[in-house]
């Protein structure tokens, strides 16, 4: 397999094809602006690979997913989200003592300094939380000073820290007292536990709903170059600390057309369910255009098959509800308009397939979440990705990001004139 060749202005340029692991090709344009004068021009990074990893691999065509090499199906079935945390920030599985000694830092760092509970005092009851997320973590970096000495250590409170944060966020919502972690759950129980206990009456986390936790999680835990991972790359190769570049990732999280969008499949199906229910009419209107109306937990920049996480989120939440007894009527809507769209020429033609998204929150409504802590679930589970993202290009010292652009605007006029 040789490099390609670019002929521009008569001139000949060789660009050097690279080759990953799994065989995946790309030409490295690196140095193109100083031999040809030449940027690329790729808006929305459709075709720009924006760093090579080892962290998670992604074949959308095929639908695969793998954590360090592991498949999605496999770790989601036999890891815990500790674990998983574990794996993708340390690149291979802790031994036994090494799960035991990292589940135990994990419990350990759960409190919040008391001085952080203030924030929540200056909130509105309607705040969102994931604006309150943002600021929790980038008020974190006060309290814990990054240095090289404290990094692991930081590490170990970010992933502590973050359900009692978002559990604090939601109770400040309903007005309702701080529930402390307790160290003897583990860290969906205890978040579960700090969500929904009152101070009057003894909570007893559900392993059921543990369990389906657990497993968001895990799904949620790395996705390659997404949105909210190449802002944590992007905000972190300025040098900008742990605890800042994860406060603008969850910012970038927060999009609709991103983690916002299992909130936004709920609100959809709501709307659906009130107008009559009538699923059919609502696909034509997002395939006539006009609206603008997406079919939200659909369609990927990567997948153009099922994404892997759907399949499994849809057995977990057929599970979830037999086991609980439970009947949704929003979740036979989905069905039936994933039914629907898969044997409809719009949706195939543009291989749009159901994402995580799709299922998710009909889980989350499941376990009693409101929707608008959907992406602040989200936030949680993504945590181990974004660290161990920023954690890789650290190690390769890279560069500051720094895109070119195509300037089109005015040519150069005199401010003399109007
Ligand atoms: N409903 C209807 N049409 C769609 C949808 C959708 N959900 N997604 C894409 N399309 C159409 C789009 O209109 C376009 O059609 P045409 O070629 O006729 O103009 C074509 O499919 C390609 O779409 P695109 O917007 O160019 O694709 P993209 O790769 O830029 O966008 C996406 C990817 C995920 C933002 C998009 O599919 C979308 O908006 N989906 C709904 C939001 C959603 O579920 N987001 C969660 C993504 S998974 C979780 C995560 O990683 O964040």
């Amino acid at each position: 397999m040789g490099n390609a060749k670019l002929i521009y202005d008569d001139k000949e340029y060789e660009l050097p094809l690279v080759v990953g692991t799994e065989g995946e090709r790309a030409l490295d344009i690196g140095k193109l602006l100083a031999q040809t004068g030449l940027i690329t021009l790729d808006p929305a990074y459709t075709s720009t690979g924006s760093c090579s990893s080892k962290i998670t691999f992604i074949d959308g065509d095929q639908g695969i997913l793998r954590y360090r090499g592991y498949p999605i199906e496999e770790v989601a079935q036999r890891a815990s989200f500790t674990e998983v945390a574990y794996l993708l920030i340390n690149g291979r599985r802790p031994t036994h003592e090494e799960l035991v000694s990292f589940r135990t830092r994990l419990t350990r760092h759960t409190l919040i300094h008391e001085d952080m509970k203030k924030f929540y005092e200056g909130y509105p009851p309607h705040a969102h939380p994931m604006a309150i997320m943002a600021a929790m973590f980038a008020s974190l970096s006060s309290f814990y000073p990054e240095d090289e000495a404290e990094l692991d250590l930081n590490i170990v409170r970010i992933l502590a820290k973050s359900s009692t944060l978002a559990a604090f966020a939601y109770k400040k919502s309903i007005g309702q007292p701080f529930i402390y972690p307790r160290n003897d759950l583990s860290l969906a129980g205890n978040f579960l536990r700090m969500m929904f206990a009152v101070p009057a009456e003894e909570y007893v986390v559900n392993p059921v709903m543990e369990d389906a936790l657990n497993l968001l999680l895990i799904l949620h835990a790395d996705h390659e170059q997404n949105c909210s991972t190449s802002t944590m790359r992007m905000v972190g190769s300025s040098g900008a600390n742990l605890f800042a570049s994860i406060s603008a990732a969850i910012c970038s999280l927060w999009g609709p057309l991103h983690g916002g969008a299992n909130q936004a499949v709920i609100e959809m199906l709501d709307e659906i369910r009130a107008d009559g229910g009538d699923y059919k009419k609502f696909l034509a209107e997002v395939k006539d255009g006009k609206s603008k109306t997406r079919l939200m937990g659909f369609g990927h920049r990567v997948y153009k098959n099922f994404d892997p996480r759907a399949k499994l989120l849809k057995d977990a939440a057929d599970r979830l509800f037999s086991e609980l007894g439970i009947h949704d009527p929003l979740l036979e809507l989905a069905m039936g308009i994933e039914e629907e769209a898969l044997k409809d020429e719009y949706f195939i033609k543009r291989k749009l397939y159901p994402n995580v998204d799709f299922y998710s929150g009909i889980i989350y409504r499941t376990m009693g979440i409101p929707t608008n802590m959907f992406t602040v679930m989200f936030t949680l589970g993504r945590l181990p990705g974004w660290i161990a993202h920023w954690l890789e290009q650290r190690a390769e010292g890279a560069r500051i990001h720094r895109p070119r652009q195509l300037y089109i605007g005015e040519t150069l006029r005199s401010f003399t004139s109007r």
